[in-house]
């Protein structure tokens, strides 16, 4: 059943085209608008929603910070991302008008259906982001927006948090639709983005030979460092997880813009540094912030691995590695800048003989809290 493929999340991270692409399946109406019929939560108090709270653990909150961009841009209601262990016991504010967001690919996670059980005594509507058909979580939330990323049977979930930010950024349009934040054919514009994208995850899988290759070489490392910003930087605390889940070696995520306050103290010669650039074709300045970030730490000696959109030349004199990617809005990059770090990890953790698909310590649903 793993497919030719030597381990189950070999196989599912290259079913990613596909699990966004079945995501996205289905959502629109003849006329090509998005209508989400499982959302059902009167449209009245959809629109009396003053804040949302996205609750979640492990890969699923760190889909839920990505999501958290790009809802707050849309929609301009405030989203909260709170770890599902974290938010019931802080006597979170939470009431009629607040949507409670719960993600998670097994349904079954404990500390998040308590966590949605707190949110709906509280009076907050729960809106369920699941992956597993007839779990638990759905069955206790209002509704729920089931992604179909398919089985993942890996402990690390890869394709899952593909599909995840997927359908998140599917209820931040509909929302933004319902609304009047958003016009129809801006709506339709990014789904027609967003429909590109398999293509372009498939355009990753097929480049990450070079990636794999570092990997392999890179099997004795003892730490790995994570940057991004914006929708990077939980994708850097993504990519950090997957390397401590797989191959047992430490790794931690940072914002960019925070290393000056602490984590650059860390930089000493040879110390690999993970950057996810953003586009340069993006609003700001953010692009360059962050090119600035990899040459500080070129400077201090550090082994930069630069994840960068195709034909960013400003990174090649700081960067010991570009992966390149197709370039996508600002937004959507996620989607591609984490395929090479999920490659990386299950490359590493692959060449240093462990076992990919069952990790030691974890388990694939955590039911207890
Ligand atoms: O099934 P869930 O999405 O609720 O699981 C949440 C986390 O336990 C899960 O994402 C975990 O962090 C994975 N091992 C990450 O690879």
């Amino acid at each position: 059943e793993k497919g030719g493929f030597r381990s189950f999340m070999d196989k599912e991270i290259h079913d990613q085209p596909h699990a966004v692409a079945d995501t996205l399946l289905g959502r629109t109406d003849a006329q090509g608008r998005l209508v989400l019929d499982e959302v059902r939560i009167d449209e009245s108090v959809l629109r009396s929603v003053d804040k949302i709270v996205v609750i979640a653990c492990g890969t699923a909150a760190y889909a839920g910070q990505v999501a958290k961009y790009a809802i707050e841009h849309w929609c301009r209601v405030p989203v909260e991302v709170e770890l599902a262990h974290e938010f019931r016991y802080r006597d979170p504010v939470v009431n009629e008008r607040t949507l409670v967001v719960a993600v998670s690919q097994s349904g079954e996670t404990m500390d998040t259906l308590m966590a949605v059980r707190h949110a709906r005594e509280q009076g907050a509507k729960v809106l369920a982001i699941v992956n597993t058909h007839g779990s638990t979580i759905p069955r206790e939330a209002d509704a729920v927006l089931y992604t179909h990323a398919g089985p993942e049977i890996a402990v690390a979930s890869t394709k899952a948090f593909l599909a995840q930010i997927t359908a998140a950024y599917l209820l931040g349009l509909y929302l933004a639709q319902l609304r009047g934040n958003m016009f129809a054919d801006e709506v339709t514009a990014i789904l027609d983005e967003l429909r590109a994208m398999p293509d372009k995850i498939q355009q990753v899988l097929d480049r990450a030979g070079r990636v794999r290759e570092i990997a392999r070489w890179m099997a004795d490392t003892q730490s790995v460092l994570f940057l991004g910003r914006h929708v990077g930087f939980p994708v850097a605390m993504e990519g950090a997880l997957k390397l401590k889940e797989l191959a047992y070696i430490h790794a931690e995520g940072f914002a960019a813009g925070e290393l000056k306050h602490g984590p650059i103290a860390l930089i000493e010669p040879g110390q690999p540094v993970f950057v996810i650039v953003p586009s340069p074709r993006g609003r700001d300045s953010l692009h360059s912030k962050v090119v600035s970030n990899i040459q500080e730490i070129r400077a201090r000696g550090a082994r930069t691995l630069v994840i960068a959109e195709d034909g960013d030349e400003a990174v090649r004199p700081f960067a010991d590695e570009v992966f390149y990617v197709p370039k996508s809005p600002t937004l959507l990059a996620p989607l591609l800048a984490v395929v090479p770090l999920q490659v990386f990890a299950c490359e590493l953790a692959t060449a240093k003989g462990l076992d990919v698909d069952q990790p030691r310590n974890l388990a694939k649903s955590v039911t207890v809290e």
